[in-house]
This record gives structure tokens, sequence and C-alpha cells, in this order.
């Protein structure tokens, strides 16, 4: 994820004070051991606090992004102090010494972990990135007793209506609080052309503020006939809030399966679900180990037409069979979660089933659509 903060895929201004829900994208659930509570509709669950001070904007930024990798929700807020820079990045100020207006990064953990360990992922997520951050800058906190008790209510302050464009009809993500209700400005409920989908800020990702999302619900609203005629549910794989399930289910899918591989992303899907008046039978969600897919071994999820995926390169890739096994022929992957660089891989690796490839793209990230090919 290296200088993607940097060409803009920071989800917040870094002078900007914002709470954002992290991607959870590692093919495997890495932190969910040990979790007791959600925040979806319940009290918050974040165990401890860590605030990383005196952060030049670009780091922090880098940093937020690096940690999207992490089962961590982040926040970026001025600081109050300057960050020094002796060395500029730009060539053009090599020597000099900048001051920075400083920003504050704020990582919220859903479990217990100790210092040792948070700076240990601090410091890899640094070398990553090519962030700067001083240890002596670093401060832990368990969450009962840091100012943050308002977590939850910042975080839904953070979230405010998205509206996705597609093709001169939009699709708006219209945040709730945690009691359900609308959390900002109540939309206008006789525009035309607008699609609302209700999003509860929660652990799992997708508030629709993320290029990929976004993608993949103007790829949903373009292919309505698609969503419409198929009698089989839509696949929706690596559900997360379920946002890309309503939003099939909202433009004429019948019934969609929603997996993932964290229980926070299935919780978010049925409290979504809910939230959008959708019945159990039409959005079913189902929770599944990657391994076990990968091994042919979940019955969870059958045939479909249509499968919408939003993950990671990796876990693409080695989903590749288990997706051509899925999809009917003449059917269609939905691939997103991957850099416009990455495609190549995609398309060498989705050809052994696939064809018919088209690209999309949204600043550096691609969504990529194939058609399952006739068995030879
Ligand atoms: C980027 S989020 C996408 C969420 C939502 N579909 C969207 O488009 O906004 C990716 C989701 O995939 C899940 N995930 C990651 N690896 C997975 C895997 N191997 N199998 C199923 N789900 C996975 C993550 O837990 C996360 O909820």
């Amino acid at each position: 994820m290296q200088g993607l903060a940097r060409r803009g895929i920071g989800l917040l201004a870094a002078t900007t004070r914002g709470v954002r829900s992290t991607l959870s994208l590692s093919p495997l659930p890495r932190s969910s051991a040990g979790r007791e509570a959600s925040t979806l509709g319940g009290e918050a669950a974040a165990r401890k606090v860590v605030t990383v001070t005196k952060l030049l904007p670009d780091d922090a930024a880098s940093l937020a992004d690096e940690l999207l990798y992490e089962d961590v929700t982040t926040s970026l807020e001025q600081d109050s102090t300057v960050a020094e820079k002796g060395e500029a990045r730009d060539e053009a100020f090599q020597g000099e010494t900048h001051l920075w207006q400083a920003t504050k990064l704020v990582i919220f953990f859903q479990e217990d972990r100790s210092e040792e360990d948070i700076l240990a992922m601090l410091s890899s997520a640094a070398a990553t990135c090519g962030a700067d951050f001083h240890k002596g800058d670093v401060e832990v906190a368990d969450y009962e007793d840091t100012t943050y008790v308002n977590w939850k209510e910042a975080v839904a302050d953070s979230f405010k209506p998205i509206v996705i464009d597609c093709d001169g009809k939009s699709i708006r993500v219209v945040p709730l609080d945690s009691d359900g209700e609308v959390a900002h400005v109540r939309p206008d409920e006789n525009e035309d052309d607008v699609l609302d989908i209700f999003i509860q800020p929660c652990f799992a990702f997708g508030t629709g503020e993320h290029q990929t999302t976004a993608m993949c619900l103007r790829w949903l609203r373009g292919n309505q006939d698609i969503l419409r005629a198929t009698e089989l549910p839509i696949v929706d794989y690596g559900a997360g809030s379920g946002i890309l399930s309503i939003g099939a289910l909202a433009l004429g899918a019948g019934s969609v399966i929603a997996t993932d591989i964290e229980e926070d992303a299935i919780l978010a899907v049925k409290t979504n679900a809910e939230r959008n008046g959708i019945s159990e039978s039409r959005l079913v969600p189902a929770l599944i180990a990657h391994q076990d897919v990968l091994h042919g071994s979940v019955d969870a999820i059958g045939a479909t037409d249509v499968l919408v995926a939003n993950i990671l390169l990796t876990p693409l890739l080695e989903l590749e069979q288990t997706f051509a096994r899925l999809v009917r022929p003449g059917g269609r992957v939905v691939l997103s979660g991957i850099l416009r660089t990455q495609v190549p891989k995609i398309r060498a690796r989705y050809s052994e089933h696939f064809e018919a490839f088209e690209e999309d793209g949204q600043d550096e990230w691609a969504l990529l659509t194939a058609v399952r090919r006739q068995p030879n």
C-alpha cells in the first residue's frame, strides 16, 4: 500500500477529523479470537486506544492506509503540535527544515493487545509504507480510560451520506446511528432515480466510501437486467457490511448469499439487512473459512450467475478454481479490491475458466469482470 495515501486513497484529509472503518482483507481471520461484543447496537467493543502523535500528515495517512490490513479502526485528527522534518521529502527542498501541522493517528483495537505487540505492528506497518514515527510519541491506553468514550458517536459522526453516481442515476449510502435511526440529514425520499442503502457503522468494511465498493455498486446498477433475470442467488463474496448484497437486492436480485470469513461482517450483514427491511430468506449470510472454501468443502454457497468479490489480490488469485466451480457457464465474476497494476495477474489466472474481460477503474483501483467459459 506504499504511497497510496499520497496518491489519494486516504479516505480522510489528513487535517480533518474523522473516523473510518478499516478494510479487513486478509484471507484468513487474524484477530477475531476473544471478541466479546460488537459495536452493532451493543456496547463499544474497543479495548485499547493507541494514539500516535506528531506525525507528518503524509505519514499519518500512509500508516492509516497500511493499517487497513489489520483488524482496527483508525481516526486521523489534527495534532496540537507541529512536526519538524529536517529533510523534506520533495527533492526540491532537500536539506531544508520544514514545519508541518502535525497529525494524530488514533487506533482502536477491538481486543486487548500488549503494548509490545502494538508497537511491533506499528513498526512493521511503518516499515512497509515508509512512514516515520517515534516510539516515544505512541500512547497505549485502555478504552475505558480514554477520552474516546464517545467513540461510536464519533464513528457515526464521521460517516456522512455518500452519493455514488451511476450514469445519471445515483445510489446513496445513508448512515444510521446505533439505534438504527438516520444519523444525519434525512435524505429527500422523493428524489428520482436515487436508491438509498442504509448502513450502520460497524467493524465490517463497506460504507460506499471506498472506490472499490463504489465501482461494484455501479456495476450492479448498470446490470440490473442480469440481476433480475437470474433465478439463482447472487453471491456476495467477502460481504463486509453487506452493502453490495443490499444493493443487488434493491436493484432486482431475488436473493443473495453473503459470505465472509469475519464474524463481525456476518453480524453486520444481518443488522443491515434488517435496517433495509430485507427478509432473512432473501439475504442469507454465511460465515466461511477460507481454507474450507479452497478445499471445496463449503455447502453454504451454491451455483450462481453473478459472483461479486471485492477482496484483495491474493485471495482472489487463490479463489479462481472455486469461483469457476460456483459460477455457471455464461455467468459473471465481478472482481475488485485490486489495484489497476494488479489486473494483469488476475486476468492471467482467471483466463483458465473465464473470458470476455472488462475493466473499470477509479483512481488506482480496478474492477474486472469476466464471463465463465463453457467447459471444454
Ligand atoms: C474490502 S471488504 C468488501 C466489503 C464489501 N463487499 C464492499 O464491497 O464494500 C472485503 C471483505 O472480504 C472479507 N474477506 C477477506 N478475505 C476473504 C476470503 N478469503 N473469503 C471471504 N471473505 C473474505 C473481509 O473480511 C471483508 O469483510
